[in-house]
C-alpha cells in the first residue's frame, strides 16, 4: 500500500523534527526564532506554512510569503529519506492553490544556481528563470530568481490538475 501524505498547517510542535530536517539539507539552515518570527506574520495573514508528515511524522514542510498581488516562496524542504517521492510536489500544489485562493496572480522564488533538483520541481510548475541574484549566499553562490507569472490563470489550474493527475501519493489534508 502506498504511503498517505497529511498535509496540515505548520505548528509548533512540529519544529523539532522541521529543524532536524532543516540543518541536514541547507549549509545555512534556518534557526527555530526564524520559524517562530514567521509564525507570527502567518496570524497576520502575510504568511502560509503548512507540513507533510507520514505515520504522524514529519516529512517535508514549506511555506509562502504574501504581497499585494503575489506570492513568494520561503522555504519547501524534504527529509533525504523521503526524497524524489512526490512530497515537495504536494506541498507545492498546496502553496499554489493557497495563493490563487488569495488572489495571487503570480509566485516568485529564489533557488541556488547549482541547486537541479528544486530548478526541476519548480520548472515542471511553470516557474521560469527571470534573473540572477550574484553571489546571494554566503556571499558566493548565485541565486536564480524564478517567476511564475500566470498562477492566477485557467492555463494554470489546468497545469496543477495535470500535476494532481499524475501524482504518486496518496494525500489526505488541505489539498483540493
Ligand atoms: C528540492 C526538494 C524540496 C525536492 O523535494 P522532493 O520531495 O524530493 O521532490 P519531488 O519528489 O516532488 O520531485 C519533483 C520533481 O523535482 C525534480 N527533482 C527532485 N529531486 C531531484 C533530483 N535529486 N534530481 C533531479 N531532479 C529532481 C524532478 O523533476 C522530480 O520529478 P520526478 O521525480 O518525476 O522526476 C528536495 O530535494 C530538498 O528538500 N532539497 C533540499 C532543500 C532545498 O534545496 N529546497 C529548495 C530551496 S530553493
Amino acid at each position: 500500500m502506498s504511503p498517505v501524505l497529511d498535509i496540515e498547517i505548520m505548528r509548533r510542535r512540529h519544529l523539532r523534527r522541521i529543524m532536524s530536517i532543516e540543518e541536514v539539507v541547507y549549509p545555512r539552515p534556518w534557526t527555530i526564532g526564524v520559524f517562530t518570527s514567521e509564525f507570527d506574520l502567518v496570524k497576520r495573514g502575510e504568511r502560509y506554512y503548512i507540513v507533510g508528515s507520514i505515520e504522524d511524522r514529519v516529512v517535508g514542510y514549506a511555506g509562502i510569503l504574501f504581497t499585494p498581488d503575489d506570492a513568494h516562496v520561503t522555504n519547501i524542504a524534504v527529509d533525504p529519506e523521503w526524497q524524489r517521492c512526490g512530497i515537495a510536489t504536494e506541498l507545492l500544489l498546496e502553496l499554489c492553490w493557497k495563493a490563487r485562493e488569495n488572489g495571487c496572480q503570480g509566485m516568485s522564488l529564489e533557488v541556488r544556481a547549482s541547486n537541479t533538483a528544486a530548478r526541476a520541481l519548480y520548472s515542471r510548475f511553470g516557474f521560469v528563470p527571470a534573473g540572477v541574484r550574484r553571489k546571494y549566499y554566503e556571499n558566493v553562490e548565485d541565486a536564480i530568481v524564478m517567476w511564475c507569472h500566470e498562477l492566477g490563470s485557467p492555463d494554470h489550474a489546468h497545469r496543477l490538475r495535470a500535476i494532481e493527475d499524475e501524482r504518486r501519493l496518496a494525500v489526505k489534508g488541505m489539498v483540493q
